[in-house]
């Protein structure tokens, strides 16, 4: 099922037989590409990169690396396998065929779904594209481009079902999704963590870290649909998703190594002194990793969600790994949640199918937690003794029972004041925003360098050595 093609589009979908579908496609391309050309990665669209693209899904060898002009990355359409006699694995439909076309009455709320999704995939691409003019190295800008254009292909996959299945409001919102705009404040993207800036490479190593994953785990709620076609879709977005919280894990890793490191060979632990050493100091890190830990924990949703239940009852989306679960229909369960209620936290038992935005929220913490650990791993390897801790879940919310609350990182409710007195304690304060911008001002573009605060990889890309040319910069 898995097939390489030359057609315009790359597809596995046998685009070709519905030339309907394949015209409308066709028609959306050159609007995507005018896209790509304003919003993509400023300054590199006539330089060759050395990228994967996806060809196939076939577990060996789903991609091909090559040099390529970004703009001519050959963006296609990859479905997943189908599961032959796959079921519905959970809610009020479990156990019936899984659906092939939207059923009629939940025709709105999957159009939602998928746009919601797609909505995120160009908005981090818009954010993400001045980077590139401050990268730490080859290699990484390599990286930032790779996630670019799957983001794009990530576009690509949700409005190839919009396109399929939902008509002219489907090809409508596929318009939509190139008018928007990340930060915009007349068109903005749909979700608040897709409209904030990323114009610093700490930012987008956490971006990829924390905001990726919570794709990740979104991605893996609707893995689960009854609506196949999304399901397919969004099982081969994961692969490519993979690399991208890679990108994010080992960035931060490498940062969190060399400033380790030289303040165990300086024998320093001053921010001050390790600014001037041209480190991200570890307490710099914990901000921002506050910040782009709470963004992200707000995309979730609301901690007790009637949609949520719904979604979950009519088997639109389900749970991260359902078939971890025992019980799939979760009617009779609760979930132990913590409330606050004039200034105090009061506990509450919500119908769990309410609290699913909670218990996927769970899952993605649970799997943050394995990324810091390793980064505190790495800092202890040095003799240092700092860790990087998760804030708690009610620290500096906007969406959700804790937005309007005022809590300390440990999750103690606070007044208005004391937030206002400390909170540049616990996220990046403009000095530091400033600090870090001003370290990265000078972008590294000879593969044998790399920037002052952040170690070299362990290893090249796809067998290549960490020095190779992964970007032939300016040589058009
Ligand atoms: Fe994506
Ligand atoms: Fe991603």
């Amino acid at each position: 099922m898995s097939t390489v093609n030359s057609e315009r589009i790359p597809n596995n979908v046998h685009l070709s037989d519905d030339k309907r579908l394949q015209r409308a496609l066709e028609a959306w391309q050159p609007s995507y590409i005018q896209w790509w050309r304003e919003m993509g990665p400023s300054g590199f669209q006539e330089d060759d990169v050395f990228l994967r693209t996806a060809i196939s899904v076939d577990t060996d060898g789903w991609a091909n690396f090559d040099y390529v002009k970004m703009p001519d990355y050959r963006w296609g359409i990859f479905l997943a396998d189908a599961a032959p006699g796959r079921t519905i694995g959970f809610g009020d439909n479990m156990g019936q065929p899984v659906w092939q076309q939207v059923p009629g009455e939940h025709r709105n709320t999957l159009r939602r779904l998928i746009v919601t999704q797609g909505d995120t995939e160009p908005a981090s691409v818009e954010q993400q594209r001045m980077l590139g003019q401050s990268c730490p190295s080859v290699y990484d800008l390599r990286n930032l481009f790779q996630v670019n254009v799957e983001e794009g292909r990530h576009l690509w996959a949700m409005v190839y079902l919009l396109h399929s299945y939902f008509g002219r409001d489907g090809r409508e919102e596929a318009e939509a999704l190139l008018q928007r705009r990340s930060g915009d404040p007349d068109k903005p993207r749909m979700l608040g963590a897709f409209n904030e800036p990323c114009t610093d490479w700490l930012s987008f190593f956490m971006f990829t870290f924390f905001t990726d994953r919570d794709g990740k785990f979104q991605l893996l709620a609707l893995a689960e649909s009854g609506f196949d076609p999304l399901a397919r879709t969004t099982r081969f977005m994961l692969t490519e998703e993979a690399h991208h919280m890679f990108v994010g894990e080992t960035g931060m890793l490498r940062v969190c190594d060399r400033t380790a490191q030289m303040m165990a060979e300086h024998k320093k632990d001053q921010p001050e002194d390790l600014r001037k050493l041209g480190l991200i100091d570890l307490p710099t890190i914990q901000k921002y990793l506050n910040l782009w830990f709470t963004l992200s924990l707000d995309l979730f949703g609301g901690e007790i969600s009637s949609n949520a239940a719904s979604f979950f009852a009519s088997g639109l989306k389900g749970r991260a790994k359902e078939e971890q679960f025992e019980d799939h229909l979760a009617l009779a369960g609760t979930y132990a949640m913590d409330v606050p209620k004039d200034g105090r936290i009061e506990h509450e038992d919500v119908p769990l199918r309410n609290a699913m935005n909670e218990v996927l929220r769970d899952a993605y913490v649970e799997d943050c937690q394995r990324g810091v650990d390793k980064w505190n791993r790495t800092i202890a390897a040095h003799g240092i003794s700092f860790e990087l801790t998760l804030p708690s879940r009610r620290f500096h919310r906007h969406i959700g029972l804790y937005a309007g609350v005022y809590a300390d990182p440990q999750g103690n409710l606070i007044s208005r004041e004391q937030w206002e007195a400390r909170k540049d304690e616990w996220l990046p304060s403009d000095a530091d925003k400033a600090y870090v911008r001003g370290l990265m001002t000078r972008p590294v573009y000879d593969p044998k360098q790399m920037a002052s605060w952040i170690a070299p990889p362990k290893q090249g890309i796809k067998g290549r050595p960490v020095d190779f040319e992964y970007v032939r910069h300016g040589q058009a």
